[in-house]
Parts: structure tokens; C-alpha cells; sequence
């Protein structure tokens, strides 16, 4: 099998996509956004990496923001999204998003249709969600937890936990709030070390969460310090890697020079993941191609990271069951 086609048609588990993000421009045209909208979204996602900044990245997701807000439209960016995960074989995906007001929609309404979308979905793919509390939105960020417990008591079969997002130029990491959720029995993901800020990855870091995101400025070689390497080592929390979207957004340099190779290297626990990949042009197939191309995995260490990614995801027991059974099927029928 072409390594292409390895990539693609591996069972795939997706657990760091942003719903917004993850709108191709097809969608988003059939969302109704204008030819302008697509191609100021398509122009910038084909900018070269290095002419893009943090800031830059954060206003695309305003495109896709035009685009879905009322419940049709949140309903059906939920869909295409969970389709487009589908068609490149991804078996599980935890799918992430902020619940947003709009004039006509609340947040409540908001999270409703992402369920609607969810449960509605016939196609062989197991899809739970995670509810971002945007760090941007410091004065809310209570009101915004409340809901998602409320939310999470209605749905506990899909609501499986909480994400820690934003401009991580804004706002500050608030370990009661979490503690508030965890205790209400969600899971925690956060947005960590995107950019260097020592003092709240300490925390973020004591706090211990189930998962991390990006975890860019950890390693001494890539901007972080001893102590906070240290402590991570202590922890040992599954990394959630999303290769393309730091590459774009700046904060790694390369892809050769990404801080993946410290988690290789340490065998550390990571899973390859694509943030926005509407937003970044990636998909999950393709992360797996340039860890290839950059890390040299090979097929054999993709099928055992998606393997031991399975005891990463916030699934209950019985499905990571399945989940294993759908990867030992694939890989005894694939001769490898
Ligand atoms: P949404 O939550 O479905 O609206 O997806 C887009 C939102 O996800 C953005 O407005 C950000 O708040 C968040 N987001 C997407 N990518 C990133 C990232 O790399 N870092 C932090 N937040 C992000
Ligand atoms: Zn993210």
C-alpha cells in the first residue's frame, strides 16, 4: 500500500478540532458565504507560514462565525464537518466548540444544534463533543460553565468535556473553574503553552488536566525551562500535536524544527491532531504524511499511536473497546 493511501485509510481518531475551523471553503460556500468571504479565507489560508502571525490566524475563524449564526446553520456546519472527518476515515472525532449567542440563537440553541447534528449523523463514525470556554471572554467564563453542566446532565453521552481556548494573548487560566467542571465529572483539555507564558503553564500543569493541547514553549529547546519540563515529565499528560496549525500560526518554526521531536525522542505520549483544518488546508491524513515526512513514523508507529490514542479520548469503555477491535481488524486485514 502507497504510504498516501496508508494515511487516508487507516481508522483515524481526530480529538483537537475546533468546529469553525474545520469548515472547508466548500462548506462555507454552501453555508452561503460570498465569493469575497471564501477567497479572503482561502488567500489567507495559502499564505506561506512564515508571513502569518497568532493574531492573523484568529480572524479567519470570523468567516466561518458570518456563516453560522442561526441553529440551521450551526446544524449543518456540524454536519459537513463530521462528514469531511468521515470521508478521510476518521472512526472517532471529539469535536470542540464554543457555544456563541446570536441574535437569534442562544447559547443553548447553539449547543442543541451541534447535538441535533450529532445524533442525527448515520454514517460509521463515533462523534462526541467538547465545549470550549474562550479565554477571551473572561467576564463569562462562569455564566459559560454553568451552561455547559447544564448541557453536559441533558447529553452526558455526548458532552464529554471541557476545552480551554482563545487568543492565548487574552485572558488567564482560572484552576477553580476547572476544578468546577472536573468535579461535575467532565473531562479537561486545555490550551497549553501556545505562546511563552511560564507563570500559567505552571498551573495549568499542576492543575493537571486529562489532555493538553499544542504544548509549544514546554521543552527548554523550544522557549520553555527546566523546572517546567520537569513538571510535565511529572505528569505525563497525552499531548494533543497539531503540527500544521502551529507551523502556520508561527509559533513552531518548521516542520523539522517542530517540539514533537522532544515527545518522539522521550517517548512521550502525543496524538497527531488538526486544530482548524478548514482554516490551515490540513487534514487528519495529511498530519499523519508529514510526521512521516519530518519524523520519520512509519506506518507501523502511525497504527500504534492511533492505537494508544484510543486510551487518550474521553470515550466510555465500551466504545474504546470497539475502537481497538475496528484498529486490530484493520491492521490484520492490511497485513502489516
Ligand atoms: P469554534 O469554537 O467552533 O467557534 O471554533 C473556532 C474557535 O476556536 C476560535 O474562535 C478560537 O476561540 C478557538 N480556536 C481555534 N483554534 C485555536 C487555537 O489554535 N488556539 C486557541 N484557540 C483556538
Ligand atoms: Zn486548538
Amino acid at each position: 500500500m502507497e504510504f498516501e493511501q496508508f494515511c487516508n485509510l487507516l481508522p483515524k481518531i481526530e480529538l483537537h478540532a475546533h468546529l469553525n475551523g474545520s469548515l472547508s471553503a466548500f462548506s462555507l460556500q454552501k453555508l452561503g458565504c460570498s465569493n469575497e468571504q471564501i477567497s479572503e479565507y482561502q488567500q489567507l489560508a495559502d499564505l506561506q507560514a512564515t508571513e502569518k502571525t497568532l493574531n492573523e490566524c484568529f480572524k479567519l475563524f470570523k468567516v466561518a462565525h458570518s456563516a453560522t449564526k442561526n441553529q440551521q446553520s450551526v446544524y449543518l456546519a456540524t454536519k459537513y464537518v463530521i462528514e469531511d472527518f468521515f470521508n478521510e476515515n476518521v472512526a472517532y472525532l471529539e469535536l470542540r466548540t464554543t457555544p456563541r449567542e446570536e441574535q437569534n440563537m442562544t447559547k443553548a440553541d447553539y449547543i442543541e444544534s451541534v447535538i441535533r447534528a450529532i445524533k442525527d449523523c448515520d454514517k460509521n463514525i463515533i462523534v462526541k463533543l467538547l465545549l470550549s470556554i474562550d479565554r477571551s471572554d473572561d467576564l463569562k467564563c462562569e455564566e459559560n460553565l454553568e451552561l455547559i453542566i447544564k448541557m453536559r446532565q441533558k447529553y452526558p453521552n455526548v458532552i464529554k468535556g471541557v476545552d480551554f481556548s482563545g487568543n492565548p494573548y487574552n485572558g488567564t487560566f482560572d484552576p477553580k473553574l476547572f476544578q468546577k467542571a472536573r468535579n461535575c465529572g467532565l473531562f479537561i483539555t486545555l490550551h497549553c503553552a501556545e505562546i511563552k507564558n511560564d507563570e500559567e503553564v505552571e498551573e495549568i500543569l499542576k492543575f493537571r488536566p486529562d489532555r493538553i493541547g499544542h504544548g509549544t514553549f514546554l521543552h527548554p529547546n523550544f522557549g520553555g525551562n527546566d523546572s517546567i519540563w520537569k513538571l510535565y515529565l511529572d505528569t505525563n499528560i497525552p499531548l494533543e500535536c497539531c503540527l500544521t496549525s502551529n507551523v502556520a500560526c508561527g509559533t513552531a518554526k518548521s516542520y523539522k524544527q517542530h517540539h514533537l521531536q522532544e515527545w518522539i525522542k522521550n517517548s512521550l505520549p502525543f496524538t497527531l491532531c488538526t486544530d482548524d483544518k478548514g482554516v490551515f488546508g490540513t487534514n487528519l491524513s495529511k498530519e499523519l504524511g508529514l510526521a512521516y515526512q519530518y519524523f520519520s513514523l512509519t506506518p507501523t508507529n502511525l497504527w500504534e499511536m492511533t492505537q494508544k490514542t484510543v486510551s487518550y479520548t474521553f470515550a466510555s469503555d465500551e466504545e474504546k473497546k470497539v475502537l481497538t477491535k475496528i484498529l486490530q481488524d484493520w491492521k490484520v486485514k492490511n497485513h502489516f
